[in-house]
């Protein structure tokens, strides 16, 4: 049975995964208290009191606009504590995949462009990301693959659970959608953004593969060709809903289109596969609507 040192496991992805890997590993979940990552010695001490096989590094400052508020905070965090992960995973021989972003990808220049005309990113872009979270998510993986070669860095995109919902968690695109269906109003969704937007669940299912990658960074996460709006235009199309609800927002992103879309050869190319960011919300919208949660105000307000 193998040991899972997993950081950040009261946070919405941290969590998941503890949960899902308990049938079959052997879970070690420090709490912050425990396990403080900006704490070199403490990281180094944590990593050779539990000698795990494989680390799971999914604590971090993950919201972009704190990041900005608190810029030395969340430094010391993603990038300092992302480093004393990797150094300390690497004295006690552990495989250490660390979860980077979708961010890495956003220019912050500006563009009018249709996202839709852009070619999704690839790995071995030249990158130069436009926010600070952005910026430290790439400072972070260049930082521990030099110093660890071995480690996965794992580029996430935005992602949502659609069956659960934990006390105090922070809100995701699905949650924020379904109270919208069941409403009677327009919505509107902004054509000059494009990303992958993931299940958790798909996320959390494929990590197993991820411990047996060689060393690098990997986009990992659902594929997406459309705009935000031309998304959710075809999640209400495939589950039946009226599409003529939903409206363009213009403004939004329209100084700085927006493509964060990610190409998906190399994980394809390892055996991970993610469904599509419009496939897997209908899917899921599909199952909430059978089972009555669009309208049910304690699971989704
Ligand atoms: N959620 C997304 O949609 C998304 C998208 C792309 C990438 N990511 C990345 O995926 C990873 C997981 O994200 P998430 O949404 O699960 O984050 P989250 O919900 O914000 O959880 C962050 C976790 O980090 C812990 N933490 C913060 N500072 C710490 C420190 N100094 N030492 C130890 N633990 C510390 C927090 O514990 P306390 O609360 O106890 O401080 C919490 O458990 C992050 O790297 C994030 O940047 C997330």
């Amino acid at each position: 049975m193998k040991k899972l040192l997993i950081t950040g496991a009261s946070g919405f992805l941290g969590n998941r995964i503890a949960d899902f890997y308990a049938k079959t590993c052997e879970i070690i979940a420090p709490a912050h208290r425990e396990l403080d990552i900006t704490d070199k010695d403490n990281t180094a001490l944590v990593l050779k009191k539990y000698r795990p096989d494989v680390v799971i590094h999914c604590a971090a400052m993950s919201d972009v606009g704190m990041c900005e508020k608190a810029p030395k905070q969340s430094w010391n965090i993603n990038v300092t504590g992302s480093i004393n992960l990797a150094k300390a995973a690497g004295a006690v021989n552990a495989k250490c995949i660390l979860c980077s972003s979708d961010q890495v990808y956003f220019s912050g220049l500006k563009s009018h462009r249709n996202p839709e005309h852009c070619p999704t990113h690839r790995e071995d872009e030249k990158l130069c990301p436009g926010n600070l979270y952005g910026q430290e998510k790439l400072k972070a993986e260049q930082e521990c693959l030099n110093l660890n070669p071995d480690c996965v860095l794992l580029r996430l995109s935005w992602m949502y659970d659609a069956k659960t919902k934990r006390k105090d968690e922070h809100g995701d695109f699905f949650r924020t959608l379904l109270p919208q269906i069941a409403g009677a109003e327009m919505i509107k969704f902004p054509i000059y953004d494009r990303r992958g937007i993931t299940d958790v669940h798909e996320v959390v299912q494929n990590l197993e593969k991820t411990f047996e990658l060689p060393g690098g960074v990997y986009n990992f996460g659902s594929p997406n060709e459309k705009n935000t709006y031309g998304t959710v235009r075809q999640v209400f199309a495939n589950t039946g809903l009226d599409t003529g609800r939903l409206g363009k927002n213009e403004e939004a992103f329209c100084e700085n289109s927006r493509n964060l879309a990610m190409c998906q050869d190399k994980i394809n190319q390892n055996g991970i596969f993610f469904s599509h960011t419009a496939e897997g919300l209908s899917q899921n919208l599909a199952w909430a609507l059978k089972n009555g949660s669009a309208n049910s105000k304690t699971l989704f307000h």
